[in-house]
């Protein structure tokens, strides 16, 4: 095995290796880490909803009633009320006639695509795309095509160079690591021309954009019937768990088809029951989206006056430092001053755009925001 030192002894060199850091949560926003007090400006938590009085007494309740886990696969005994509930209020929220829940986002993703194509058949994905999209196009054996990012240019000529049997386009709302959203009607108008499925991951969309937090499909006008919209119920929603919505017949095939669904036991209990009452915040209380953009709007004005702008299409504000050596020198003395907010590195990111990827939650105070741009202008000095 000595392969596996040689490996890491060259990520170390490279400024590629990764290790583990023990955070204990303080709250949505703050944790300790080695005695010390830092404020997290890198989490999926947008809404802050991971501590949410009713998120976190509902999930109590369910855990007291249901027991920790679900003990088996949802075709054998793991389905629950909950599951049920939780996929009702999904389907809602939404807009589609159905949604099935799944442990993780990132195995909706592979359920979805896998049993969408398949050998003969060709998904056109963005080059952006998470880790998660680009593996459920591996793992159906269909031809890849990868096409500009954000670009319908790109993707029209690409479609008429790779004819196939059945083809599916496959993009995010919301890019995880730039924060920009797709160009959703463009998208769907050329998904119409060429008869494509369209798969849209709303892992950051979900509960951030669009009407009360509909997602990107909704902030943008586009319908979500014949869609595949997945997602996930571990960012904004802050529990854990994923999910397909669309067509009753799209879900009754995954239910069917899907081996990241058939073969693995049912979201927790207590999981489903956080993202439940997680939905019944956003759509009982949406003013919390406005704290949201507050901070959003705050954080981009403090970048923008200091020389780091980017867009503000949503939490995610990357600062791209180039190299990984920088990147994790900036995110040292970030550290150094209290703030958590690392280094993110090839392969989460394409060669030469190693990043701090900046995230704003509800949760943040304005004092926190301005005492993390101050922070950021200190460490950067030098850097510019
Ligand atoms: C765009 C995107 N899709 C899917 C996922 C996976 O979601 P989960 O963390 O629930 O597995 C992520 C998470 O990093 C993501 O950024």
């Amino acid at each position: 095995m000595d392969y596996l030192s040689e490996a890491l002894r060259a990520m170390e060199r490279d400024g590629l290796k990764r290790a583990l850091r023990p955070l204990t949560p303080l709250g949505p926003t703050r944790a300790l880490f080695n005695g010390r007090e830092l404020t997290l400006f890198c989490t999926n938590n947008y809404l802050g909803l991971t501590h949410h009085p009713l998120v976190v007494k509902k999930a109590r309740e369910a855990l007291e009633t249901y027991g920790a886990g679900s003990g088996a696969a949802r075709l054998v005994s793991g389905h629950t009320p909950l599951h049920e509930a939780l996929e009702e209020a999904i389907a809602r929220f939404k807009g589609c006639a159905r949604a099935l829940v799944f442990p993780s986002g990132y195995m909706a993703n592979i359920a979805a695509i896998s049993a969408l194509a398949g050998r003969g058949d060709v998904v056109f994905c963005d080059r952006l795309c998470h880790a998660s999209l680009l593996d459920g196009c591996r793992l159906s054996g269909a031809k890849i095509v990868r096409f500009r990012h954000n670009d319908p240019t790109s993707l029209r000529e690409l479609l008429a160079r790779h004819p196939g049997h059945r083809r599916l386009l496959v993009t995010e709302g919301v890019f995880s690591m730039d924060g920009d959203t797709a160009p959703l009607a463009e998208l769907h108008a050329l998904a119409e021309e060429f008869s494509l499925g369209l798969v849209v991951d709303d892992a950051h969309g979900t509960a951030v954009l669009g009407p009360g937090g509909k997602g990107t499909t909704a902030a943008q006008g586009v319908p979500p019937q014949g869609l595949v919209l997945t997602g996930t119920l571990s960012k904004a929603l802050g529990s854990l768990g994923g999910f397909i919505a669309g067509d009753t017949v799209l879900v009754d095939y995954v239910i069917n088809r899907a081996r990241p669904f058939l073969f693995t036991t049912a979201l927790p209990p207590a999981s489903a029951a956080a993202a439940l009452a997680a939905l019944e915040v956003v759509e009982g209380r949406p003013e919390i989206l406005n704290l949201l953009w507050e901070n959003i709007d705050r954080m981009h004005r403090g970048l923008a006056a200091a020389g780091f702008a980017g867009a503000k299409t949503s939490p995610i504000m990357p600062l791209v430092l180039g190299s990984p050596e920088r990147a994790l020198r900036v995110a040292e003395r970030m550290l150094d001053r209290g703030y958590c907010v690392p280094a993110i590195r090839p392969p989460s990111v394409p060669q030469g755009t190693a990043r701090l990827r900046i995230t704003v939650s509800a949760a943040h105070t304005g004092e926190e925001i301005d005492g993390f741009l101050t922070a950021l202008n200190e460490a950067m000095e030098g850097e510019r």
